[in-house]
């Protein structure tokens, strides 16, 4: 039996009873060890049965995502490598032991000393800008000999944007990478690679969430399209290595797994044959959909209340683990699966109910109007397809401490069939102390 057979009842049971929720630490991040391994080898099948060739393809697991370092450690062993875009994701990715030449840096925002560790690691970099160029050129200058990295440029493909604006890269006006439309960009592009030898890559990260398929296969097309002008223009197979960014939205409406990796690397396969035909090494950086279906966050039900005539719980689920489905809920909603104290499903009729979380805000509402069996204090809510971007991407508000996060699998020699690792322990007291400059309390008041 693989985890993912395990009903989420059973998993919520045993989180319970071996005590992940104690009563100092009321809300916690579950991922499914086997749900994850399993999306990964889908994600490298699809593109091998699309023609990709496994030494030239890199799938690279985008960091923020899931930023923790045990699970970059998980998705190296399963053969995959690490998109970063800070030095803080840098690190985490080194702490996992993610091979340097297996990490690629991408930002629209690297500092000189970021760029200077990433070329000293063997780390590959895409430069986000013409400055960006401009600066490697100088590095490149002072380094002896020829880069260790894999140098590209990302460029926006500008084919349009999706259903989420926020989250939608190729947009005409988006700060993200060269913007390929734009007058002379072509010209200037197919000159940057031939004064520079050392330039092996094109990027493009079309967008995430809320864009669809046909867009992020234009905007990989444009890319082929250009690596293949370039490499016409100066003679030689100068592009080796398209990075197609990652992307592939999330169904979080059902527990069906749609779109598929395989639907998309088909739709690759026909909008830009030439990617697989073997002349280009690939890098992809996928990060949502290898994670978000194998993760949910659970919480403790502390009240229930009415108000004008309104159902609510209050949960410790909120804000701070729930971002942008708090602040955008019309682009990001989440199912919500209740249970009771001992983890078991609840049932009984459908009453709406609010999912209020902690925060000290009147917009602190996970699901709204949302019918579901009456929760009472000390049941559990769970909301699903959290896996990625949720209890990883924490938000400080109310100083709600980073709640703990534990994989899981299953376990036929555990009383409760499953059995728990931890990801990250629930931050203490003491470390919010500190965060919150703890250290330093009597400085400010020193100054005169
Ligand atoms: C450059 C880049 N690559 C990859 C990703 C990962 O996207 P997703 O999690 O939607 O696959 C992002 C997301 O913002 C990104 O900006």
């Amino acid at each position: 039996m693989s985890s993912r057979d395990i009903p989420l009842g059973t998993v919520v049971q045993a989180a319970i009873r071996q005590g992940l929720l104690p009563a100092w630490s009321p809300v916690a991040g579950l991922l499914d060890v086997q749900g994850i391994r399993a999306a990964t080898t889908s994600l490298r099948a699809a593109f091998e049965e699309a023609g990709a060739a496994r030494d030239t393809t890199l799938h690279a697991f985008a960091v923020k995502a899931a930023a923790l370092v045990p699970v970059l450690r998980l998705l190296a062993g399963e053969g995959l490598g690490a998109e970063v875009a800070s030095p803080g994701e840098l690190a985490l990715a080194r702490a996992a032991r993610v091979a340097p030449e297996r990490i690629v840096l991408d930002s629209p925002a690297k500092t000189t000393a970021e760029l200077r560790e990433a070329l000293a690691l063997g780390v590959a970099v895409n430069a986000d800008s013409r400055e960006e160029l401009a600066r490697l050129d100088g590095l490149l200058r002072e380094a002896a000999g020829p880069p260790r990295s894999s140098l590209g440029v990302r460029v926006n493909p500008q084919v349009g944007g999706g259903t989420i604006d926020a989250l939608s890269t190729a947009t005409d006006t988006s700060k993200f990478g060269v913007a390929l439309r734009d007058e002379g960009a072509r010209a200037w592009l197919v000159r940057a690679f031939a004064e520079r030898p050392w330039l092996s890559r094109l990027h493009a990260h079309v967008g995430s969430q809320g864009c669809p398929l046909e867009l992020m296969a234009a905007g990989v097309r444009a890319t082929y399209e250009l690596a293949e002008e370039i490499n016409r223009a100066v003679g030689r197979r100068q592009v080796t290595t398209l990075d197609i960014g990652g992307g592939l939205p999330v169904n979080f409406a059902s527990d069906d797994v749609t779109p598929t990796f395989r639907a998309y690397a088909r739709l690759l396969a026909d909008a830009a044959p030439g990617l697989f035909d073997g002349r280009y090494g690939l890098v992809t950086e996928f990060g949502r959909s290898l994670l978000a279906k194998s993760g949910v966050v659970l919480a403790r039900v502390e009240y229930t209340k009415t108000a004008g005539g309104r159902r609510i719980a209050v949960t410790h689920a909120g804000a701070q683990v729930a971002v942008r489905t708090v602040f955008a809920p019309a682009s990001w909603p989440l199912r919500v699966a209740v249970f009771d104290a001992q983890g078991r499903p609840k049932t009984g009729p459908p009453v709406d109910q609010d999912i209020a979380g902690p925060c000290c805000f009147a917009g602190d509402l996970v699901a709204v109007g949302r019918p579901l069996p009456l929760l009472e204090a000390g049941d559990h809510v769970a909301l699903l397809d959290t896996g990625a971007y949720y209890f990883s991407n924490h938000y400080a508000y109310n100083s709600l401490p980073r709640p703990g996060v534990y994989g899981y699998a299953s376990a036929e020699e555990e009383s409760d069939g499953v059995r728990f690792a931890t990801v990250r322990a629930p931050q203490t007291l003491g470390e919010l102390v500190a965060e919150g400059g703890g250290a330093y309390a009597a400085e400010l008041s020193a100054l005169r």
